[in-house]
């Protein structure tokens, strides 16, 4: 978290496991917890060792109330390590968060919606379809994706707000996302809310254009963390900055190079924005760039000169790869 950022001291209120593979904290702000719009995420200053944080985001879930905070974590045993500390976390435990903050908006004009979630994608969704359900004239419909039934996390919170228009997809039975089923049913001012892994994202943004549909009306976030290959450290040289780094499996890329002192320009830092993407000079035999962003295209992926330093990483033995920063003081 930057020093820039305001932070708050938060009582782990309540843990609640809600499926094998996804817990739900109630966070309890020392001071009131302000509200925040449906979509915005929680900062967190993530304990994984004694005096050793790291950030991450969580989204917000449901809409703001009862002087409380709700976020939900997905175990990820291959992730970087954040998941797997929240899981150690236990109810009265203290953290230190940042503000609410949204990259991820409602558009409050919106008179048809389709939300669409796969996962803990569903987390920012759900205060989007509880806000939308209470608002008059605005037609919306739901459809969350989850490998199992089980991990069909939240229904019942949607199913109360949205009723028959929440329809459910579980891919381990064999039943199947029919988006191009799901964007012709659309009116053509339909504005569509993604949120789920970069494969989703894919698959949606190719179904939009597909449907002849404007760019502007499809607004997705997605968790950045699902790469091809677990997280592992891997070694970047900088030979304009004169450095070699070593990135371990628990940091971004972007972190490492932020700790030793290279200027690069980032926002989202959740692989949507490009801002953060650096040059990728030369990869060494064996290397691999596990590409975790939805903004890089599949043309530039392939090409493999760029990547996101928010999100992907490099995988291989070795995992080494040359890179300059696109930052220019000039
Ligand atoms: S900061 Fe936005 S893609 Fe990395």
């Amino acid at each position: 978290m930057k020093a820039s950022q305001q932070t708050h001291l938060v009582t782990v209120d309540r843990i609640a496991t809600l499926s094998p593979t996804v817990r739900e904290f109630t966070l309890r702000p020392d001071d009131a917890a302000s509200a925040y719009a449906p979509g915005s995420h929680l900062p967190v200053e993530v304990p994984v060792g004694e005096r050793r944080t790291v950030p991450r985001h969580y989204s917000l879930v449901g809409l703001p109330g009862d002087g409380v905070w709700r976020i939900a974590v997905k175990h990820l045993p291959q992730g970087r390590g954040g998941s797997r500390a929240m899981w150690r976390l236990e109810e009265g435990d203290r953290l230190c968060v940042g503000a609410p903050a949204s990259h991820f908006e409602l558009d409050h004009r919106a008179t048809e919606v389709l939300l669409l979630a796969a996962g803990i994608g569903v987390t920012p969704l759900i205060g989007m379809a509880q806000a939308l359900a209470a608002r008059r004239g605005v037609r919306v419909r739901m459809v969350q994706v989850a490998r199992a039934a089980e991990e069909l996390v939240f229904s019942e919170l949607l199913a109360e707000a949205l009723g028959d228009r929440l329809h459910t997809v579980v891919t381990g039975t064999g039943q199947r996302l029919d988006l191009a089923a799901e964007l012709a049913a659309l009116s053509p001012q339909a504005q569509c809310y993604v949120c789920g892994p970069a494969s989703l994202m894919a698959q949606a943004r190719h179904a939009w254009v597909q449907a002849g549909r404007a760019p502007v009306d499809l607004r997705f976030e997605t968790f950045g963390t699902s790469g091809a290959h677990p997280a592992q450290a891997f070694t970047v040289k900088l030979p304009r900055h004169g450095l070699t780094l070593d990135v371990p499996a628990d940091s971004t890329l972007l972190e490492a190079l932020e700790r030793a002192g290279v200027e690069v320009l980032a926002d989202c830092r959740r692989g949507e924005c490009g801002l953060c993407a650096v040059e990728v000079l030369a990869l060494e035999p064996g290397t691999a760039i596990d590409h975790r962003d939805v903004f890089l295209s599949p043309a530039q992926r392939a090409a493999g000169r760029q990547l996101c330093a928010c999100v992907s990483r490099l995988s291989g033995s070795p995992a080494c790869a040359v890179l300059d920063s696109s930052y220019r003081a000039d």
